[in-house]
């Protein structure tokens, strides 16, 4: 069977489910209704996605981590099933709490790749994760997610020709990572502190003109696939691990046969290279502009990366909006 090649436009085709996120999300900024804002951003991804000529299945979704089911619920058949055969994996909200806080870096995102490109770590909520930018890919080896991370980010210090005192990581706020941030300072290098949001983190990282040098620490895994895709489009380097938080999911992923010692390689998350990954900003961010509302008009800003091509496309959009929406 010849390979399956996806369209050129798909990013373009993909980039609308974003902007209908971000569109409905927007509305929700603030309001503090996390999960309400999720299931009506959802719903109006899941409608235009329905409307792709492909037949997309989900790779992975949010579900088990603190997330209601969605729309988007990993497995569900998306698109008018009659295009090329596609793994998708979405966040309708990357950041709920963020927006429903009114902070910045809320973020819709999508990623497609041909059928069976993608890992999916179900039932695993939590991975370990580092993220670099293409300069730094090459010299990446599986035992910097074990050593020290004064050597990590000696070693990354020395691939960017950068004094370590230089270096900003982007690192998740959470208790898990107390250890992690005290090391990182103690080193000499700064830390970017994260309400949330480390696929927001993981772009900022592997974007080679960005002011993050790396994101390290735990988060979700379908957060990690998701940023895995964009990673490999811009050239950058990622590695990850399994971490179960708590004795349930450690169970899961012993049944499910899932191995929580083995690095994976960006390769290991994302095998080949037919990849589009899309965001749009909710919230404003470091690294999209938010939704914007403006009488009855809104704008959108987003961005489209194709791996093939390492193309990076940042899209303004201007839209009419409907009655009442
Ligand atoms: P949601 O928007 O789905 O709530 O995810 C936000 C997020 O910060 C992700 O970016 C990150 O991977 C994950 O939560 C970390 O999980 P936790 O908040 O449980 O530490």
């Amino acid at each position: 069977m010849p390979e399956q090649r996806l369209s050129r436009n798909t990013g373009l085709d993909l980039v609308r489910t974003t902007e209908a996120a971000a569109l409905v999300a927007a509305r929700w900024m603030g309001l503090g209704l996390r999960d309400e804002a999720d299931q009506a951003a959802s719903t109006a991804m899941a409608s235009v996605l329905d409307g792709l000529e492909i037949d997309g299945r989900i790779v992975c979704g949010e579900e088990g981590r603190d997330s209601p089911p969605t729309a988007l619920v990993g497995g569900r058949q998306v698109g008018t099933g009659r295009g090329v055969a596609v793994d998708v994996v979405v966040d309708a909200i990357d950041g709920r709490r963020l927006l429903a806080r009114g902070r910045p870096g809320a973020v819709a995102v999508a990623a497609v790749s041909t059928r069976g490109a993608l890992w999916s770590p179900a039932p695993a909520l939590y991975m370990d994760k580092l993220v670099v930018d293409r300069t730094v890919a090459p010299y990446l080896v599986p035992e910097c997610l074990d050593a020290p991370a004064a050597w990590t980010l000696g070693l990354i210090a020395r691939a960017k020709r950068k004094a370590v005192r230089d270096l900003t990581i982007f690192v998740l706020e959470r208790p898990r990572h107390a250890d992690l941030i005290d090391e990182i300072r103690a080193a000499g290098a700064r830390v970017m502190l994260a309400d949330d949001g480390d696929i927001s983190g993981a772009l900022l990282a592997a974007s080679h003109d960005s002011p993050v040098d790396a994101l390290m620490g735990v988060g979700g895994t379908a957060e990690g696939v998701i940023a895995a895709c964009a990673v490999k489009a811009l050239g950058g380097g990622m590695l990850a691990r399994l971490a179960p938080q708590s004795p349930a999911e450690a169970a899961a992923v012993a049944d499910a046969a899932l191995d929580t010692r083995r690095v994976r390689s960006l390769e290991d998350l994302i095998s080949g290279n037919q990849i589009f990954f899309v965001a749009t900003g909710i919230t404003d961010g470091l690294l999209l502009k938010g939704v914007h509302f403006d009488g009855d008009r809104a704008s959108t800003n987003s961005l489209i990366l194709r791996s093939e091509t390492r193309t990076r496309r940042l899209i303004f959009a201007e839209h009419l909006l409907e009655h009442g929406s």
